[in-house]
């Protein structure tokens, strides 16, 4: 650091220590023995201890923040301090009070500064872990990256978008074009921020984030039963991870349908890197109404992507028509439990903010998907909550163990919309920074808190 910069720190800080105000709270005596008050320690004694606590707090900034100096460093440097360096006048008292008269409440202030700085180390630990994570693990370095990647993007018209989409959804049950919009941008900064995860999982204890992802990657392989000659349609795929683990756990050849061109490119690409473009690939399609062949799969699977779908019966009845006689179909989904109650409000704004920040249809509660595939023909094998089990924590932690503080700090968002006024953040970043971001994750936290939503339900059925 610059010496003058340094000299600056340490002129206010001292400042800050000198004991000036304890000092004339005796004038009268200080006025008749200036040298017997230069010589003493009583005045460093009587120092407030809240404004000690005060000033500690800031020398333990200064120092330990800033880095100017280590507390050893600083505590060398107070010791060095030569009569005379640091003189000042009291206006009041008239008392001259020296450097080394000084150097018992610079002594003080240092040990405070210490014993401050170790009480701030784990506070600053967390900090440093937060900053230093990876940033795919929603943490504070995610927040920078989004800072840094999307500073000149165009929220203002990206917004409009969305908020025309769910108007447009809203009144004619077609989400898809708000889903294309929002996947155009939001592919890319899901996977920044959370890795190629879309979806929560069961977080088993003592396992971390990604150890829980790979652990349901098999209990997702196992419940769908694929095999090495068998053909598998994922739909509503993203950039394709799940249909890529299925593929490398099972041996199956896996097709994946997605809407928005972003996921179509970004998931081939990935398809290539992973070596599995001969068994693997990625097609655009609506899931309501496909391409492809009657009877032409074994098994086809959809994780968090059901949710999409203002029609489930039409879903279904495409299922049933892609599937061969005894193929299987697999639903991983985010619902409503039984505990939603419509006539709550508390309850309805939760997950009225869901839908419409993330761009889709109220979500369903399994009776819908019941009622859906039973008109379609399919029978029902299994449905189970693989997060109600004691082996895991809840499914929204992964939220409220990183990301979730960060976005509910009550002064970022002020912060950014300064930043925003500034010119120094886009355009209507605040905006969708609020309404994509800080509103679905907490509001996926609450809901799942108050048990109206599950975020682990899977759920199977046969094709007769
Ligand atoms: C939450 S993401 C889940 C992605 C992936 N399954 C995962 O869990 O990582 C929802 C996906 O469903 C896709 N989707 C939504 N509606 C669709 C539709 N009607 N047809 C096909 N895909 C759709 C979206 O484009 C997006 O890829």
């Amino acid at each position: 650091m610059p010496f003058l910069f340094r000299e600056l720190l340490l002129r206010v800080s001292w400042s800050i220590v000198s004991p000036r105000g304890n000092v004339c709270a005796r004038p009268e005596k200080c006025r008749k023995s200036p040298p017997a008050r230069r010589l003493g320690g009583s005045a460093v004694r009587s120092l407030d201890p809240s404004r000690s606590l005060h000033r500690a707090t800031f020398l333990a900034l200064v120092f330990g923040c800033f880095g100017s100096d280590t507390p050893a460093k600083a505590r060398r440097r107070f010791r060095s301090i030569q009569p005379g360096e640091y003189d000042e006048a009291d206006p009041e008292s008239g008392c001259v009070l020296t450097g080394a008269m000084m150097q018992p409440a610079a002594k003080h202030a240092v040990l405070q500064t210490c014993g401050v700085t170790l009480l701030l180390l784990p506070i600053a630990g967390y900090m440093w872990q937060k900053f230093t994570s990876k940033v795919a693990s929603q943490s504070l370095s995610s927040l920078l990256a989004v800072l840094w990647t999307y500073r000149r993007t165009d929220f203002r018209g990206f917004m409009k978008s969305h908020r025309a989409a769910i108007q447009k959804g809203k009144e004619s049950g077609d989400y898809v074009p708000g889903v294309m919009n929002y996947y155009s941008l939001m592919s890319d900064l899901i996977t920044l921020t959370s890795g190629p995860f879309w979806h929560f999982v069961p977080m088993i204890k003592g396992l971390s984030r990604d150890e829980s992802h790979v652990r349901f990657h098999h209990t997702l392989s196992q419940y769908l039963g694929a095999g090495k000659d068998d053909k598998v349609l994922e739909i509503g795929c993203g950039y394709g991870e799940m249909g890529r683990q299925v593929a490398k756990i099972s041996g199956a050849s896996v097709t994946g349908l997605t809407m928005a061109d972003a996921e179509i490119e970004g998931g081939n690409l990935r398809i290539k890197e992973a070596g599995l473009d001969d068994r693997c690939k990625i097609v655009q399609g609506n899931y309501h109404k496909t391409e492809f062949q009657d009877a032409s799969f074994d098994k086809v699977f959809g994780v968090y992507t059901l949710k999409y779908s203002s029609n489930l019966e039409a879903v279904f009845a495409e299922m049933a028509r892609l599937l061969k006689p005894g193929g299987k179909f697999l639903s991983y989904e985010i619902l409503v439990t039984d505990k939603f109650d419509s006539t709550n409000a508390e309850h309805r704004e939760y997950v009225g903010n869901i839908s419409t920040c993330t761009c889709m249809p109220p979500l369903w509660p399994a009776e819908a998907m019941r009622s859906a595939a039973k008109k379609a023909g399919l029978v029902p094998v299994v449905e189970e909550d693989i997060g109600a089990v004691a082996t895991a924590r809840p499914w929204y932690t992964c939220f409220t163990n990183g990301v979730y503080q960060i976005l509910v700090c009550p002064l970022l968002l002020p912060f950014f919309r300064g930043a925003e006024t500034l010119r120094l953040l886009p355009p209507a970043f605040s905006d969708w920074f609020e309404n994509l971001l800080v509103h679905p994750t907490v509001d996926f936290v609450r809901a799942g808190r108050l048990g109206i939503i599950s975020g682990t339900v899977v759920m199977t059925w046969q094709k007769p």
